[in-house]
């Protein structure tokens, strides 16, 4: 039997993709769920559908490459029509908690070019509050135990992420601290509390940022949820 949560992203993605016109510049997403709206996206352009994109990692634009997802380089792009990207959290004001497969920088270079900003997820990413998931947060590597206290001082416990013994790298070359706050009641002040520290390159709160979030349950329900409501 597939495994349920890879059945809600599969259904989630196959939603997502049908927002897709002829001539559209596409933001591809990061992570497991992205993945299968890029297989689709790539599926589409075999059949014919014409369009451009630009990728939130390296690992998506090499998925897409294969594909054949004609990628165009981000100094080309003045806006994207649609972004179609994963979370780690979704709170009930569509407010995300990103970066678990590391991309958050690009990806919020990506989602604020965007004019429709879709966010795909299985169901077990819906949650009343953030916070379950640690914040990651993208820093400088110089200096970043200093960051790393300031950030502590926000009433966190941040952990450097690792890759084997040595710290993980971004695409950008950066360090990320995962940051277990706990329940966050208030997450835009949050962000700013964290945006403001010198060192710290992005976090990965996207608030007020998507327009649409589709989740997929393993029973084959998706749910469309927009800013307005369920649509
Ligand atoms: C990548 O940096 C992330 O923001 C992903 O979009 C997020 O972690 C969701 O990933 P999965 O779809 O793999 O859960």
């Amino acid at each position: 039997m597939e495994n349920p949560a890879i059945k809600g992203k599969k259904l989630a993605a196959g939603k997502a993709i049908e927002y897709i016109r002829a001539g559209m510049t596409l933001g591809l997403g990061t992570g497991s769920t992205a993945y299968w709206a890029i297989q689709g996206i790539g599926d589409m352009v075999k059949e014919g559908l014409s369009i451009k994109a630009v990728a939130t990692s390296l690992q998506s634009e090499a998925l897409a490459r294969e594909l054949n997802i004609p990628i165009i380089p981000f100094s080309a792009v003045d806006h994207l029509d649609i972004t179609i990207d994963g979370a780690d959290e979704v709170d009930k004001e569509l407010n995300l908690i990103k970066g678990g497969g590391g991309a958050l920088l690009r990806e919020k270079i990506v989602a604020a070019v965007t004019k429709f900003y879709i966010i795909i997820v299985d169901e077990s990413k819906l949650v009343d509050k953030l916070g379950k998931f640690p914040l990651p947060v993208e820093v400088a590597p110089f200096a970043w135990e200093l960051t790393e206290r300031k950030l502590a001082a926000l009433g966190c416990t941040p952990k450097m992420r690792m890759a084997g013994d040595q710290p993980y790298l971004t695409d950008n070359n950066h360090y990320i601290l995962d940051c277990s706050f706990g329940t966050i009641h208030d997450p835009a002040l949050l962000h700013r509390q964290v945006s403001d520290i010198t060192g710290v390159m992005e976090d990965g709160f996207f608030i007020g940022m998507a327009d649409v979030i589709i989740s997929g349950a393993p029973g084959g329900e998706v749910k469309v949820i927009s800013k307005n409501g369920k649509v």
